[in-house]
């Protein structure tokens, strides 16, 4: 695995912008697995930044968010569908038709509801699968090591499903729910572990010494469903690019700075 610890958050930015920058330059055709969070906005404001500045083009690529609230509609300024148009596709010259985030605003309550849900889910690995697979995907971590939307105990090889949030990443998350707990959702609809695997490269983002134990057992934690993470010691391209805070209780020496 390779590890670059750089020094703030901008810095991130830039270096995983220039990784999926140059192997999009290597390939005709593109599809971007994109994340949401805070983290990623630096990685969002250097991609629109080289689409302003140097043209880069955006024209052809082809994104799939990992995962999107159950419950809140595409324009509910929480949803990830609203959050990926004002931070990303509304700067640059993406296709909308072929930006894809999973439908979560669908009701949760009955068998046939639950029956449809995974329908859904489905149907978004196999539209994945069907152009190809995932080139480069993007992630954030939870402060418990989830990744997309994948708690501590998910299957390693599970795919595109609903999952219900921990009490954790709802406490997290309200502060974007005006401090609300009660206001995030309980359920979300995420790509799988074994979906994340499945693209050929990924980058992991944090920053901040809120994700420094996360990003430990991460890298330097056994492989277990209890850091959902760590399943990224089982791929053969992933690369972590952190801050010195997010490092900070990291014990090898071997890894790059700057
Ligand atoms: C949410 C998202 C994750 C993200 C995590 C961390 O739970 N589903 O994809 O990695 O938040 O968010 P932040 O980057 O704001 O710390």
């Amino acid at each position: 695995m390779r590890v670059i610890v750089v020094k703030d958050p901008k810095e991130m930015g830039k270096r995983a912008a220039q990784l999926i920058v140059e192997d999009m330059k290597a390939h005709a055709t593109y599809v971007l697995g994109l994340a949401t969070g805070s983290t990623p906005l630096p990685l969002y404001n250097e991609l629109i930044r080289l689409h302003k500045e140097e043209g880069l083009d955006f024209s052809t690529v082809i994104t799939f968010n990992l995962d999107e609230y159950v419950g809140l509609a595409p324009d509910h300024p929480e949803s990830y569908h609203y959050f990926m148009w004002e931070n990303l596709f509304k700067h640059i010259n993406i296709n909308p038709k072929l930006t894809h985030v999973p439908e979560g605003n669908i009701p949760y309550q009955t068998p046939e509801d639950i029956k449809k849900i995974q329908e859904v889910c489905d149907q978004y690995e196999q539209m994945i699968d069907d152009v190809g697979g995932i080139d480069y995907q993007v992630l954030g971590i939870g402060s418990n090591g989830h990744i997309g939307f994948n708690e501590p105990g998910s299957s390693l090889g599970s795919l595109t499903r609903i999952k219900t949030l921990s009490e954790n990443t709802r406490k997290d998350n309200a502060r974007f729910f005006d401090g609300n707990m009660d206001l995030v959702p309980q359920y979300a609809i995420t790509m799988g572990i074994g979906t994340i695997l499945k693209a050929r490269k990924v980058v992991l983002l944090a920053n901040g010494e809120g994700k420094a134990q996360a990003i430990k057992d991460a890298l330097e934690g056994q492989v277990t469903a209890m850091c959902p993470a760590s399943a990224l010691q089982m791929h053969r391209y992933a690369t972590f690019v952190i801050d010195e805070a997010a490092a900070s209780k990291l014990t090898l020496e071997t890894y790059e700075h700057g």
